[in-house]
């Protein structure tokens, strides 16, 4: 082994750092000059420039969360309204799901890889059990781009078609699958040629679906599946109109197509209730989960598809549709086990319906009250997005939120709209205490751009 005794010693110091109980300020200033160095030097300077963007006069080092909150390393304390882009819908380090997680760390953390790990089966009954309609096969997988890239092998599969249809402005991670049916081309462009079959139409034109799959028949090709989100995220919360999903359902059945429905970011309670497709009343053949699976504690993610999708030759071979060696791990597991039935005893889709009616309300109020500032509210549950009149408004109205304490996702490149994902567990005090900043942050914003 080369020498790597300096390696040795300065990982001592690191491991220091996170055994501390309380740090110094000597050590606070030295991780926030490293972190800053090392994001710059090893990381990328864009990641910084990007990630911090609304902090860059003053960088903000995060340290340690809880509740529903992320403190920086010298105890400022921000409401988290980002939430991860709906990771933490059970709040930050969830004391029940804590417990959990730690217990299964004591005795197991990774599995064999060869014998039976049961949490795997008792993971994959609960999420049956939650789940709509007859969706009973579970695969998990360690993020949700590589569960994307299961439903969309498993649709090819399961029904022998090649071509996929998705919609203008879709979101489904970033993997060279994932992206090939994303819906927006600065995402896709330096990455092009990809998954080549794939047709895009627009959101919420059900009508487009049912054509393009006649079309595409008549050309003597054969779809193998529809990848939709049940609410758009990343194009900015967008509500497809009543009766969508049901005449998608529809032509899917008739063409014998898959309806993969992707409930990354609206899935488990954010919306309001536990998946958003129930809203819609319908099943789809594949569904697609993660984010807040694994209770803000833990990366897990995966799939779950009806027993018709499961084809015999996945049952020959198991590992055909995927193999990889952290999904489903004991650890993400137990994690998300706790995370279920913590979501059931707390009734975390009911309190992401009232404490959303709740956010909805104020936001609409602060919409009609400073018109020239916002422009729209919209959203469902705990899953909002407020549109600013231009990106520039919008950032400006996001870093007087971080000045305040308040965490949202204010981006320079991307904030005309900015989406509110609140852990469930944020109290009513603390959604008036943002209305109240948001409404301060309002007047210095209108007056600064002579709104
Ligand atoms: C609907 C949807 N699908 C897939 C993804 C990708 O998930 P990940 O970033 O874990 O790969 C996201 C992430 O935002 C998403 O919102």
């Amino acid at each position: 082994m080369a020498d790597y005794s300096k390696v040795s010693k300065e990982l001592a110091e690191v491991i220091g750092y996170i055994k501390s109980d309380s740090l110094t300020d000597e050590q606070k200033e030295t991780i926030t000059q490293q972190t800053l160095h090392y994001f710059d030097e090893y990381v990328s300077p864009g990641w910084l420039q990007y990630r911090k963007s609304v902090s860059t006069n003053s960088a903000v080092i995060e340290w340690t969360d809880e509740g529903n909150a992320a403190y920086g390393l010298y105890g400022e304390k921000f409401i988290d309204c980002l939430g991860g882009f709906g990771i933490y819908t059970c709040g930050h380090r969830n004391p029940e799901i804590m417990d959990v997680l730690t217990a299964q760390l004591k005795h197991q953390a990774l599995h064999s890889q060869e014998l039976l790990d049961p949490l795997r089966g008792y993971l994959a009954k609960a999420v049956a059990d939650i789940t709509p309609g007859d969706l009973d096969k579970c695969f998990f997988t360690n993020g949700g781009a590589e569960a994307v890239e299961m439903a969309l092998k498993l649709a090819r599969i399961a029904t022998g078609g090649r071509w996929y249809i998705t919609a203008v402005g879709a979101f489904h991670g970033k993997s060279a699958g994932a992206i090939s049916v994303g819906g927006k081309g600065a995402y896709r462009e330096p990455y092009t040629p990809l998954v080549q079959q794939v047709m895009w139409v627009k959101y919420g034109d059900a009508q487009a679906i049912e054509d393009c799959i006649s079309n595409l028949e008549a050309a003597g090709e054969k779809v193998a599946g529809v990848i939709l989100e049940p609410i758009q995220g990343e194009a900015g919360v967008i509500i497809p109109p009543p009766g969508y999903f049901a005449a998608v359902r529809k032509s899917c059945d008739d063409h014998g197509v898959a309806l993969i429905v992707d409930e990354i970011q609206t899935g488990m309670g954010r919306t309001g209730t536990m998946w958003r497709i129930e809203a819609e009343g319908i099943v789809p053949d594949i569904m697609t989960y993660g984010k807040a699976f694994g209770g803000g504690v833990m990366p897990i993610t995966g799939i779950i598809c009806r027993e018709h999708m499961w084809t015999q030759q996945l049952i020959d071979n198991p590992w055909l549709l995927g193999s990889p060696t952290f999904g489903g791990n004991p650890l993400a597991c137990s994690a998300a086990l706790a995370t279920i039935k913590y979501m059931i005893d707390h009734d975390i889709p009911g309190q992401c319906a009232t404490k959303g009616e709740q956010f909805l309300t104020g936001l609409s109020a602060l919409a009609q009250q400073y018109p020239t500032v916002i422009d729209s509210v919209r959203g469902a549950g705990l899953m909002i997005a407020v549109e600013f009149t231009s990106a520039e408004v919008g950032y400006d109205i996001a870093k007087g939120l971080f000045s305040r304490g308040v965490m949202t996702a204010g981006t320079l490149v991307n904030a005309q709209c900015i989406r509110f994902e609140p852990p469930a567990t944020i109290t009513e005090g603390e959604i008036d205490e943002v209305l109240a900043k948001f409404g301060e942050a309002l007047v210095v914003t209108k007056e600064s751009f002579n709104l």
